[in-house]
């Protein structure tokens, strides 16, 4: 059989993409070497917000005090954590397999590897078999960058340096986590792992933390992290590692922090490897696959949607990605847009994201006029946190008085900041959203009364 569509990867872009095209009625075949869902359900997104979830209720415990509640002996038991985790996580992959049978997608559970065209189209193996589709969708995603830092690689191989992959499934909390990075997975997994116990190390090389994240926010999520025991080493060279020593650089000199537990998290690299790309002559540049508004590659035929193309290395990019993909395919007109794509940090407190920073404005050289809110012009906000440091920051077009960026450190962020998109993405003006009548009380009113400080 000559399939209509073949996808390889059945992560979030690679599962939307079969399941989108699998409605539109084309015949299509998934390839997935591990499992359904792919990193963010099964070793990222998903997993990590379930223990996230656990370190919230019991650092809400713990603090119960502050809100009249008595909570005593309040502690994490990690093995039922991660029992609840897994369970979360079999839930959800059953679900993408249900959706795949409901569209009638062939799910191979192989690697795939292309091998090159024949007159009906692309040929791929998977074991000793072979199959055929007029088109072809790359969703491999992506894996940890592994730097050659000396020992780091020993240390993986014994089992003491972990990826976001083993982490979560540790057996034990560690007594001391040292974490090389303190981006986004750093932060995620310094907060539950603090939470639950541990003595967290981030070295960071940068001077601050969360990488790209407004400058101001990333100092308070910084300093809230302090206050609960984290210990950051900021503008620090990871320069080796031994069997219990994690040895780096500052501008004070060589230094050193002992550990049970090392975490590799300085961010991933597009999976372009071993899938046989060179045998069609699918172009890749700087280790991704650049693609074009409508995520075609150079070869026509053949897209490349999610972490492997490297523009935005977020499952939600993938799903759109995927959907514009389809479109494509089916003759559909559809364009992919970056500059209203949210990202959010899961920490407690929540970042969101969205659209320029003030760094990225001037750097562009955007006319822009930025204002700041504390979070506390929310009722809710005051009324249900003790700690009320959390603030909003909204970037906009001087000119066009449209909404260029808006980010956010607090409760409900990540959940807020969608709204806020959809101003981007829909080039609302400050006196459009004037005129939306928002939900009281609320901390996503702030985001209106915001509105009239421009
Ligand atoms: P990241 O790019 O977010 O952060 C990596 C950090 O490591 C940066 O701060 C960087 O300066 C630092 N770094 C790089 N080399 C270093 C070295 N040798 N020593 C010390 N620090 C070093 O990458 P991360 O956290 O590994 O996440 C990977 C991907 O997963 C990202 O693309 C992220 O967007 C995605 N992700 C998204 C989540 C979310 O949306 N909530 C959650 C977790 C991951």
């Amino acid at each position: 059989m000559i399939y209509d569509l073949i996808v390889i990867g059945g992560g979030p872009g690679g599962y939307l993409a079969a399941e989108r095209a699998g409605q539109a009625g084309l015949s299509v075949l998934l390839f997935e070497k591990r499992a359904l869902g792919g990193v963010c359900l099964n070793e990222g997104c998903i997993p990590s917000k379930a223990l996230l979830n656990s370190a919230k209720i019991a650092d809400y415990a713990k603090a119960g005090k502050k809100y009249g509640v008595i909570a005593e002996n309040v502690s994490i038991d990690h093995q039922a954590v991660v029992k609840r985790k897994d369970k979360v996580v079999k839930t959800l992959v059953a679900g993408v397999s249900i959706k795949m049978k409901k569209n009638k997608v062939t799910v191979v559970n192989n690697e795939a590897v292309i091998r090159g065209r024949s007159t009906d189209g692309f040929v791929v193996r998977a074991g000793e078999e072979e199959y055929t589709g007029k088109r072809l969708v790359i969703a491999t995603g992506s894996v940890p960058s592994m730097p050659p830092i000396p020992g780091l690689h020993e240390g993986y191989g014994k089992g003491y340096v972990l990826t976001n992959r083993e982490i979560l499934d540790l057996a034990e909390v560690p007594g001391k986590l040292v974490i090389i990075g303190g981006g986004v997975i750093g932060l995620e997994m310094a907060s539950y792992f603090n939470s639950a116990g541990s003595h967290v190390t981030v070295i960071e090389m940068l001077d601050h933390i969360a990488g790209p994240v407004d400058r101001e926010i990333s100092t308070i999520l910084l300093n809230s992290y302090r206050k609960k025991g984290v210990d950051f080493r900021l503008s620090a060279k990871v320069t080796g590692i031994t069997d219990k020593e994690v040895i780096f650089e500052t501008k004070d000199g060589q230094q050193s922090v002992p550990f049970d537990k090392v975490l590799v998290s300085i961010g991933r690299r597009p999976a372009i490897e071993g899938i046989g790309l060179e045998n069609i002559g699918v172009e890749t540049e700087r280790g991704r696959i650049p693609t074009d508004g409508q995520m075609k590659t150079n070869i026509p035929g053949v897209y490349a949607i999610g972490d492997v193309n490297g523009v935005s290395m977020l499952a939600h990019t993938a799903y759109r990605e995927a959907e514009v993909c389809i479109n494509d395919i089916l003759g559909k007109r559809d364009t992919m847009r970056y500059n209203a794509v949210p990202s959010v940090i899961y920490t407690n407190p929540e970042v969101g994201c969205v659209g320029e920073t003030g760094e990225t404005a001037k750097e562009k050289g955007l006319d822009v006029e930025i204002v700041k809110l504390p979070l506390t012009y929310s009722g809710r906000y005051i009324a249900e946190n003790a700690e009320t440091d959390g603030i909003l920051k909204v970037i906009m077009n001087r000119k066009y008085r449209t909404i260029l960026g808006v980010h956010m450190i607090g409760s409900y962020a990540s959940e807020i900041i969608y709204g806020a998109a959809m101003m981007i993405e829909s080039e609302m003006r400050v006196e459009d959203i004037r005129q939306i009548v928002f939900p009281h009380p609320t901390v996503g009113e702030v985001l209106r009364e915001i509105m009239w400080e421009l």
